[in-house]
């Protein structure tokens, strides 16, 4: 027998890799991986490895599990080292827990090894913290896809103070009139970052109201995030504007205004954490990524 190992690929960067997935896709016979882990994380498998590519198309979405679960039962059958390699964490919205589970159930040794989330990682890289002290102190991750038939309540999560929606960008206007319907005011900040963490990256920010009223480009995989936190990017990402996609600035709430004032006064993120959980950085230094 052999042993699967159901392995997070992070966001795309190579270097977002955890030390254990690393070294896993490099000793694999087999890595039987998605559509979004990227090429550049491909290319670490060894070169004698064989590479099974399990993405799906639209609308073969349940033969297309089935078929991987079949396929993963069959090589952990043999005396292989098997990674089944997902894009970001395998147990966020990303199947990892029913191919464990059925895996378990036919005795095949599995192990999960965690990876970095889209949902977080990539609105940080462009600036934009899920919680901020003063802006945002909660958040939700909500799939923006739907099952056939069923709909989204989005009134439950109009109320957090974050919202990461990822596989949204094909209902995002709706989902965007949605949050408004449910009390969001419509000049709320969003942002829509593509391919996050590769050389693909591409953000766009707007309000709400342009993304309901369909001003915004953007092409999948992308993580949209509606908050107030969005309008930090211009604090830590030096040179992002802070335009909306319909050329209006994006306004913040009266917490945001207070928070980013006081960055601006004391010149360096929050001071109030004990040195060990924040080293405060001079906004000057703030390293640009890329
Ligand atoms: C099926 S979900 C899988 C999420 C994954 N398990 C994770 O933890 O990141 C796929 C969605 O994740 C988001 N996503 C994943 N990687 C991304 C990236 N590098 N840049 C932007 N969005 C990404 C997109 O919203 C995409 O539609």
């Amino acid at each position: 027998m052999g042993k699967v190992y159901i392995v997070g690929a992070g966001p795309g960067d190579p270097d977002l890799l955890t030390v254990k997935a690393w070294r896993l896709i490099q000793q694999a016979d087999v890595v039987v991986y998605d559509r979004l882990v990227s090429p550049e994380v491909l290319e670490l498998i060894r070169p004698g490895a064989e590479r099974i590519y399990a993405g799906k198309h639209e609308g073969e979405q349940s033969q297309a599990q089935e078929r991987i679960l079949k396929l993963l039962l069959e090589y952990g059958r043999r005396p292989k080292r098997v990674v089944r390699l997902k894009g970001g964490d395998p147990m966020v919205f990303g199947r990892g827990a029913e191919e464990w589970a059925f895996l378990a159930a036919h005795g095949i040794e599995t192990e999960i090894v965690p990876g970095v989330s889209s949902a977080v990682a990539v609105p940080a890289l462009a600036g934009i913290p899920l919680t901020f002290r003063g802006v945002a102190a909660s958040f939700a991750v909500a799939t923006g896809h739907c099952r056939e038939g069923q709909l989204t309540d989005w009134t439950r999560y109009a109320a957090v103070d974050t919202l990461v929606i990822l596989m949204g960008v094909e209902n995002r206007a709706s989902i965007a009139a949605q949050l408004m319907a449910a009390g969001r005011p419509p000049a709320t900040p969003a942002a829509f970052i593509e391919n996050g963490s590769t050389p693909r990256e591409r953000i766009v920010t707007a309000t709400l109201r342009d993304v309901a009223e369909g001003r915004v480009e953007v092409q999948p995989p992308a993580v949209f995030v509606v908050g107030e936190v969005v309008s930090i990017r211009q604090q830590l990402a030096p040179g992002a504007g802070l335009e909306s996609v319909s050329g209006t600035k994006l306004p913040g709430s009266s917490g945001l205004r207070v928070a980013l004032t006081e960055i601006e006064r004391r010149g360096f993120m929050s001071v109030e954490y004990s040195p060990a959980d924040v080293v405060p950085r001079r906004l000057k230094a703030w390293p640009n990524r890329r």
